[in-house]
This record gives C-alpha cells, structure tokens and sequence, in this order.
C-alpha cells in the first residue's frame, strides 16, 4: 500500500492506493485561509498538521489492516509559501501563500535584475517564495534576524514526519532562489534575494526517499518502516496523477484557476512569455504552464451575484455550443498571470444589450475564460511545447458544452478522464511508490481510462478564432481603465 496527501489550500486529501496503483480508500480534512489585510493570504502550518492526523485518523477507522502495511507516503503541495523556522525548528509567523500578493514591490525589484529571469527560468511574480522574503526582512526584521531555515508548505510536514529539513526540485522551482536548468540552488539569487545557503532545505529530486517517519509520530499508525518519499509541487503531482511527464503530454484544467500544462524533456525556458517553466517531480524532466486566475471561480462570481447554481446557468444554455455572442467578458476578476503577469488589472464585460440576461452573461462568462486558456495555450507553443491533444480535468469540464466550447477555442481534442482518483493525490501515491520501488515514473505515471474525447467543432472554429483575436486585443484597454 502507497499513501499520497493532497495538501490544498483549502484542505488536505489523504488517498490510500494499493501495489497496482488502484485506488482503494481516502478521506478529506478542511482548513481556513486567513486574510488579515488587502491582498493578504496566510495560513497555520499546524492546521496542516491537524488536517492531516484528522484525515490519517479516518482513513485508520476505515481500512486498518490496510494503514498497517503502508510501505511509503509523499505529499503534493501547494507553492510558493514560506514557513519560516527558528534554529529550534519553531515557526516564526503564519505560512504566507501563493495567492498573497503584499510582495508586488520586492518581486518587481527582483524581477528587474537581469540574472533572475536568466537563472529561474521565470518571472518573480509576487506570490513566489524569494519576494516574501524580502518583504518579510522589510516589514518584519524581527522575524527575519531569526529564520534558520525557508520551508515550502509539504515540506514543513515531511519534515514534521521524518525530522529533516529537505525540498525537492519541482517546489523550488518556484520559490525564484533556484536555478531551473541545473537543479541548484543559486548563489546568486540567494544573494539578490537576502538569503544564505543554510536557510535552505537540502535538495532532493521528488522520487527521492527522505528517511522513516519518526517514532514521535507513532500514533498516525504507519508502521515502523513506513518510508517518507519526498513529492512534489500540485501541478507537477498532478501531472504524474495523469501521466503528463514528457513533450507532447499535457493537460487542460479548468478549476477555481486554470492550467495549461505541458510536459518537456528539455529545459527550454522563456521567462518573458509569462509561462512558468519548473523541474518536474520525477528526474531530468521539466514542465512549463499558463496560469489563469480566475476560471471556475469566475462563474462561482456569477453565481453569486445571481443567485443561481453554477450547473442552472451552465444547463441554462442547452446542449447546443453556438458562436461567440456579442457580449464579451473578461475574466481578471483576481487579476492575470499568463500572458501579461499584472496583479492590478481587474475584469470586465463588454458589448451588453439591454435584454441580457443571466444566459448572456453566463455564455460570455465560459467563452472569456476559454479565451484566456488559449492565451496561456498561445503562450506555450510559442516556447515550443506542443500539445496535438491533451486531457481535460478540474471541475468545469463535467459541463459538456463548456468542454466542446475550449476544445474548439484551443482547436485541439480533449480528453476526459473516467470518474475515479487521478488527481495530485495520486500522483503523491505513485511517487511514494517510485521512491520505495525504484520503478521507473513512466511505468507507474500512466494515463487514465479515459471516458470520451470531445472534439473542435469544424463548422466554429474560424467564428472561435475571430472573436479570440478581438479578445486579445482588449487587455490593454482594460489596463487602461482608471
Ligand atoms: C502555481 C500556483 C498554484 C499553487 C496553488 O504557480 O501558484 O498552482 O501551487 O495551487
């Protein structure tokens, strides 16, 4: 048995899979997201650690005998965040997130030296690790004089677990002090960042076995010989979850945020694009991704302020996908990352009629948000990472019409996966499994059943294509909206 722990933002997933790789049992754990300020994103590392137990706790309840023969655990994570530990291991302040953007400044100044983008292989945006540091040694010197050591959040639990201060490549890929390429820290952003080499965990690739659990950890009731394998970041998890390791794999994800990812064999970065370019979770491979800010989460707006559930307006629109309408939205609603990397600008609708009404609204809702995928789809070819199809997960593609509407945008078939676990949770278990076998990823990081394969529609591709040249043309002025 292989055990992998989704910790998300908003919760921790813990999924026991067997020596197939089959999923065989899991259990969920919620925590809260504590917004202290404008722009302020943080959280407790020991509510991570409750979040855990709680859910190792049912999952115990569940499947005893199963929990007793776990040969290995690894944890996928979200980015970018900075737990900060004294030299006793104690943490000086709450975990500041990806999502937090207090470091706009630090990140531009670091983002303004030459050898950042040169090294990282990406831009400092805000929400990476390196900023907040900065800001932290700005705002907070107090705390800053006493950090020993600069954890991203999966690591401060393995190390809870194992006792030992380590990352691996694909999570430091992200916090802006490392250099992509090599797979090394660097001096010299350590340097441009105000940090020192022995702040850092050591560097592991994420199939990499980090040690034992520790006996202080005997009552999660893994056995003695239970093995901590070190995981990954959530989308480079994910992707070994859905077998997207090399060039020519991907996939299309249209969740609260949405991800074009794409896996590479090579490390071919171009900062200036906006897409993220990060070592993979499994050795000498890399992946590169566009992120989009709000996806779902925009028709979570819409839903809101309408009063209607996110499926009564998607199913409002019929099984039929038509042309773009005359109403246009776009959907910056928490700012953008790919391709323009501006926290500032916000969204907006153009082109409403008097009579529009919810369905109006909610068909320019789902054809802004394809438009901004393909934006980061467009972004990717142009770094040469090709995708000829890739698959569709995240919850918006359960809606038929809205999967149909971005295969036809991006002009590519999607595929969906059958129901059942596929996501960063498995793709922990299968490192977990990599670690403790020494099987080669591509053995275990296979595909999923797929359930369909939803195809472009010839007769609106060149209609998607028109109004998805006009979309791009509409940033600049909602950039220069006052
Ligand atoms: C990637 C990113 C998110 C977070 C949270 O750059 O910010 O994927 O890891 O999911």
């Amino acid at each position: 048995m292989y055990l992998g722990f989704d910790l998300g933002t908003s919760g921790v997933k813990a999924l026991l899979v067997d020596d197939e790789g089959r999923a065989i049992g899991s259990a969920d754990a919620h925590y809260d997201v504590t917004n202290a300020a404008p722009g302020w994103s943080e959280q407790d590392p020991a509510d991570w650690i409750a979040g855990m137990t709680a859910a190792m706790a049912a999952l115990r309840a569940a499947r005893p005998e199963a929990i007793a023969t776990v040969r290995g655990v690894a944890l996928s994570g979200h980015m970018h965040g900075a737990v900060l530990v004294d030299a006793a291991g104690a943490v000086l302040r709450p975990c500041i997130l990806w999502n937090d953007t207090r470091s706009h400044a630090e990140a531009a100044a670091m983002d303004a030296d030459p050898l950042a983008r040169k090294i990282s292989g990406n831009i400092v945006f805000p929400g990476f690790t390196a900023p907040k540091l900065a800001w932290v040694a700005a705002h907070e010197p107090d705390v800053f004089a006493k950090v020993a050591k600069v954890m991203l959040p999966k690591d401060y639990v393995v190390w809870w677990l194992t006792g030992r201060h380590v990352t691996e490549m694909s999570d430091a890929a992200g916090s802006a002090w490392l250099d992509v390429g090599e797979r090394c820290w660097s001096d010299d952003l350590l340097r441009l960042g105000g940090m020192r080499g022995d702040q850092m965990p050591e560097l592991l690739e994420g199939t990499d076995v980090v040690g034992s659990v520790q006996s202080a950890r005997a009552d999660l009731g893994l056995p003695t010989d239970c093995q901590v394998v070190a995981g990954g970041a959530d989308n480079a998890v994910a992707a070994c979850g859905v077998g997207a390791l090399g060039q020519g794999d991907g996939f299309v994800s249209l969740g609260t945020s949405g991800v074009v990812l794409a896996g590479r064999d090579s490390y071919a970065p171009d900062a200036d694009t906006a897409v993220h370019t990060f070592c993979h979770a499994v050795p000498e491979r890399w992946y590169q991704m566009g992120v989009v800010l709000a996806a779902t989460d925009s028709l979570n707006w819409l839903s809101r302020i309408t009063g209607q559930s996110q499926g009564a307006l998607t199913e409002a629109l019929g099984p039929t996908l038509t042309a773009p309408g005359s109403a246009k939205f776009y959907p910056y609603l928490s700012g953008e990352r790919t391709p323009h990397n501006d926290a500032d600008v916000r969204g907006g609708f153009t082109g409403l009629d008097i009579g529009a009404g919810p369905t109006v609204l909610t068909h320019a809702v789902m054809t802004g948000v394809s438009f901004a995928l393909r934006d980061s789809f467009e972004a990717l070819k142009g770094t040469g990472a090709t995708l000829e199809a890739a698959l569709a997960i995240g919850g918006g593609t359960k809606s038929d019409l809205w999967t149909r509407m971005l295969a036809t945008t991006l002009n590519i078939p999607l595929e969906r996966p059958a129901d059942g676990a596929f996501g960063a949770a498995l793709g922990a278990a299968r490192i977990a499994m990599c670690g403790v076998t020494g099987d080669d990823p591509p053995t275990v990081m296979t595909k999923p059943q797929i359930a369909d394969i939803i195809k472009p529609d010839p007769t609106l591709t060149s209609a998607y294509d028109d109004a998805y040249n006009a979309f791009t043309t509409a940033y600049p002025k909602l950039k220069a909206m006052p």
